[in-house]
This record gives structure tokens, sequence and C-alpha cells, in this order.
């Protein structure tokens, strides 16, 4: 079994790219095959994994978009071997994407189709959304097979959520009855803060019901240190406190394998 993880969250900063290069790289230090997709015309994903975006020549967007002089479309740009997982990076041109893709014929199938003859090569593909509903997300959650909820444990990411559940469910509705939801992701957890406890508690007991509510990943500037020196958590500092959480997701994400 593989499985095609988009971590959705129409919020920014929320940490769905942290999340992505991070789970990312358990799974591939626990002998998974990994293919990470960067959805984001911000590139976030791409720059953690150490690439400079402006300076990439191909990238996601000329898998999605047609060629105009071939009126092909190429095949998925893979950078591989990125600390063990294999990279489709992003620039700002696939903000393009989403304009030349509004009148595109197929366009929600297009990543889908992307990954297709590629996906028999991996066990996780993570699809990095971007922060909105748009066309990029939703044709990203047309490719998945499950959908990855990163939510910050502060009260107004929690007031979003019903959009985003609405979201999902369109997709299931229409383009992609099979996507499940694999759980949701509480972000950004201060325990000094006695409104992330609340905040926690309230995202537990409103979505325990659809899908499993994961172990808070904790606040810490150790993310955004291991980000600025391009490496996942483990590799920048093998022993600190978020890792235990990182490793209980992925024993969470190893059973749907
Ligand atoms: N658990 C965390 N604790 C502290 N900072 C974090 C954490 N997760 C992510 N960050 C930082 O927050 C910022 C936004 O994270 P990012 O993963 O880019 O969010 P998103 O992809 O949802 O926009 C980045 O600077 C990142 O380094
Ligand atoms: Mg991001």
């Amino acid at each position: 079994m593989s499985i095609t993880l988009a971590l959705f969250n129409q919020s920014g900063g929320v940490g769905k790219s942290t999340l992505t290069m991070n789970l990312g790289y358990q799974l591939a230090e626990r002998q998974r095959r990994v293919l990470l997709v960067d959805m984001d015309p911000q590139a976030s994903l791409t720059t953690f994994m150490g690439l400079d975006p402006d300076s990439l020549d191909l990238t996601l967007y000329n898998a999605l978009v047609d060629d105009e002089t071939t009126q092909t479309v190429m095949d998925l740009p893979i950078q591989p071997d990125i600390y063990g997982m294999d990279l489709c990076p992003a620039n700002i041109n696939l903000s393009a994407a989403e304009l030349v893709l509004v009148s595109a014929d197929m366009r929600d199938v297009r990543l889908k189709d992307a990954l297709e003859p590629i996906s028999d090569r991996y066990d996780v593909i993570l699809i990095d959304c971007p922060p909105s509903l748009g066309l990029l997300s939703y044709i990203s959650l047309v490719a998945a097979t499950h959908v990855l909820v990163p939510i910050q444990t502060q009260f107004k990411a929690f007031a979003g959520t019903n959009l985003l559940l609405n979201t999902l469910a369109r997709v299931k509705r229409r383009a992609n009855r099979k996507l499940a939801v694999a759980g949701f992701a509480p972000t950004l957890f201060d325990a000094r803060r006695s409104q992330d406890e609340r905040t926690l508690k309230a995202i537990q007991d409103r979505f325990t019901t659809v899908a499993p509510v994961y172990d808070p990943i904790p606040w810490s500037t150790g993310f955004a240190d291991a980000a600025e020196a391009r490496l996942p958590l483990a590799l920048y500092d093998k022993r600190h406190k978020a890792i235990a959480s990182l490793s209980s997701i992925v024993d969470h994400l190893e059973k749907l394998l």
C-alpha cells in the first residue's frame, strides 16, 4: 500500500511546510520511500529543503501546465535524495498556474495525472498545500488519498475549521469520493499558555469523532532554527523534545501503509 497525503489548512503559518518536511524525514528514516511535493508558490518547503526557488528552471509548474509550443505536459521534475527524500520543488511561477488552469481542461486532475506515472516508486507522497482554499489546494485534495490537517492551538485558528471541513466535504462529494481524513495535528502548542490548553481540548472534543487528533506539536524555536539551517529538526537537534510528537504522528501514518 502507498498513500498520498495532503497537508491542508487554508491558514498560513500553522506549520504545514514544517510538518511536511519533518514527517517526510521520519518516514524516510524508517526506510519508507518518500516524495515531497511543494504546491505553494511561496515555496517554503523548497527553501526549507535547501534549494533556491528562484534559481530553478523546472518546477511543479511545468508538470501542471501545457507547454505552449509543444502542447504537451512535462513529467514531474524531481530533485532526488535530499535527506533521504525526493522533492518536486516549486517557485513563484506556480501562482501563474492557478490562473492558467482556471480555463484548462481536466484541470482538477492535473496533479493526480502528474503523480500517477511515478506513484509506484514511493510509499508516501506528501503534498504541502498553499495557504488558501483556491485551485492549487483543490487539485491537491483531488490527487490525495488522505488529508492531514494541521491546526494551530489558538482560538482564531480553530474558528476557521468549519470552512476547511466544508471544503473537504465538497471535494469528497464531487471529485474524490475516497479521500479520507488521516488525522488532525494540533501545532504551535505552548503548554504555558492556558488558552492553548483550552483550544487543544476544543480541537480534541470537536474532531476526535472525525479522525484521530494527534499529539500536539510543541511551539519551539528549534523548528525555525532548523529551517534556517535548512535541516530537518532531527538532524539539527536529535534530542529535541518535539521529535517524540513527530514520531507518534508517523506511527499513525504507518498504519495506513
Ligand atoms: N512548532 C513550531 N514552533 C515554532 N515555530 C514553528 C513551529 N512550526 C513551524 N514554525 C515556524 O513557523 C513559521 C511558519 O511555519 P510553516 O511550516 O512555514 O507554516 P505554513 O506552511 O502552514 O505556512 C516558520 O518560520 C516555521 O519555522
Ligand atoms: Mg507552507
